[in-house]
């Protein structure tokens, strides 16, 4: 290299580090830990704020939604029941997380997953279809309690990303 363009170089280097630029010794150590050094309430407040919200808790009901059909499609009935259950938990942890959809979540507790457990018991593909078509059903009477009325599920939803099925 030429002494003129590493004389530039260093140079542009110094203006930068002068102007607080990033050096790898700030990135690494400048920092402060509020999840060690922040009071109580500071603590509870940063946990509150970051509470997965409806949009979170949809975005893996969706995916659930998915692995439930084509997992009792391709006969996979335990891990259909288990989709099922991570679902119940979802809408549960929802009514903790936000108050606003509890009243709403707890309408469609009350009935979205209770055919499954005997289809699934019963390895039965048509009773299955019509648990699953019920819940599709409450899933949107929700979404359009809560002025999402245009989230419309598909009956037969599209294929899922799960590597188990
Ligand atoms: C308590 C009411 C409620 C229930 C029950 C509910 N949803 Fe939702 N869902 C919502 C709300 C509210 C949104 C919009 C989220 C937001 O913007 O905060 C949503 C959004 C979604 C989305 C879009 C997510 C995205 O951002 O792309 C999907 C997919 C979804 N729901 C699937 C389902 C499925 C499947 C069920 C039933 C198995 C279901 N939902 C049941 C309230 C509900």
């Amino acid at each position: 290299m030429k002494v003129k363009t590493t004389q530039r170089l260093l140079k542009s280097c110094l203006i930068f580090i002068a102007m607080g630029g990033i050096s790898t010794a700030a990135l690494a150590s400048d920092y402060e830990d509020w999840r060690k050094t922040a009071t109580q309430e500071q603590k509870v407040d940063n946990m509150v704020k970051v509470l997965p919200g409806a949009s979170v808790v949809m975005l893996q009901m969706g995916e659930r939604y998915k692995n439930l059909y084509w997992a009792a499609k391709k006969g996979k009935w335990e891990f259909a029941e288990y989709q099922m259950e991570e679902m119940d938990d979802l809408i549960n942890t929802l009514i903790i997380t936000r108050p606003k959809r509890a009243k709403t979540a707890k309408i469609f507790m009350e009935s979205a997953f209770s055919q499954f457990g005997p289809a699934i018991e019963a390895k039965n593909h048509s009773q299955f279809r019509a648990a699953f078509e019920h819940m599709r059903q409450q899933c949107m009477a929700c979404h359009e309690a809560n002025d999402h009325a245009f989230i419309v599920l598909p009956k037969k939803p599209p294929a899922s990303n799960s590597p188990v099925l």
